[in-house]
């Protein structure tokens, strides 16, 4: 399937650990009908997620594309880890070529800070997103096109636990708000130093729980900001990474 074109319509779904989140989009990222959510099913199992991504999608008629983010490393619209949503299930599913048959559109699936990377970055040297929810999500993008496939997520950030547990949701409801900021300002100094980016953005639903200054080179986005991604995706054929 090659570039977008101007009248394309692109359904934008951001899969989460504890919500999926839809919009319908224009070629340029503009909103057509507005951001709905629903719950994530329980337990996340490709059928019941499907399921509910199709029951999502009769909210938004009209659509001619559709662009999907999901929390965990996909290549080429295959499914390698879901770590917040269940690995054991999701391996090896094809959720590109599934959601097509389902839906009956073109579907591309990416990592959703990938995503929300594409919708966020200003195209403005290196920039990083990262984001703050059921796990921690990390994108790269170098002038605005995307490094893909960045899981620090699963590095070990202490000598027993990885960026996911310190700093995700589970981090969050184990030690409380002010030690979880205590251990993002380490987190955030730590990705200063490492990746030097020029810019750094911080989204999420946890990310409205900061409650300390950011340096001027960090700024908060918003999930709505980052699930315009999907139209971006649609940009370059190599976006089917
Ligand atoms: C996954 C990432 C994902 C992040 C946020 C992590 O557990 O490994 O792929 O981006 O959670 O959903």
């Amino acid at each position: 399937m090659s570039q977008s074109t101007a009248d394309e319509k692109i359904l934008s779904f951001d899969i989460g650990g504890s919500r999926i989140k839809a919009i319908l989009l224009d070629s340029e990222g503009n909103a057509l009908i507005e951001y709905q959510r629903t719950d994530t099913p329980a337990p996340s199992t490709p059928q019941n997620v499907m399921r509910a991504v199709l029951n999502l999608s009769q909210r938004f008629p009209g659509y001619t594309r559709v662009s999907v983010g999901f929390p965990g490393y996909v290549k080429r619209g295959i499914v390698h880890t879901a770590p917040n949503l269940g690995t054991g299930y999701w391996k090896g599913i094809n959720l590109r070529d599934e959601l097509a048959t389902l839906l009956g559109k073109p579907v591309r699936v990416v990592n959703d800070a990938d995503l929300q990377g594409l919708g966020i970055a200003k195209g403005q040297g290196l920039e990083m997103v990262v984001t703050l929810g059921t796990g921690f999500g990390t994108a790269l993008l170098m002038d605005g096109i995307l490094l893909p496939h960045l899981e620090l997520a699963h590095h070990p950030f202490t000598k027993d636990r990885e960026y996911d547990e310190y700093i995700g949701n589970r981090g969050f409801i184990e030690v409380g708000a002010e030690k979880w900021n205590r251990r993002l300002q380490k987190v955030l100094n730590t990705l200063n130093t490492v990746f030097n980016y020029d810019h750094l953005y911080i989204s999420g639903g946890n990310a409205k729980k900061i409650n300390f200054a950011l340096s001027s080179n960090i700024s908060l986005a918003t999930n709505l900001d980052g699930i315009r991604g999907g139209a971006k995706l649609w940009s370059h054929d190599h976006y089917n990474v």
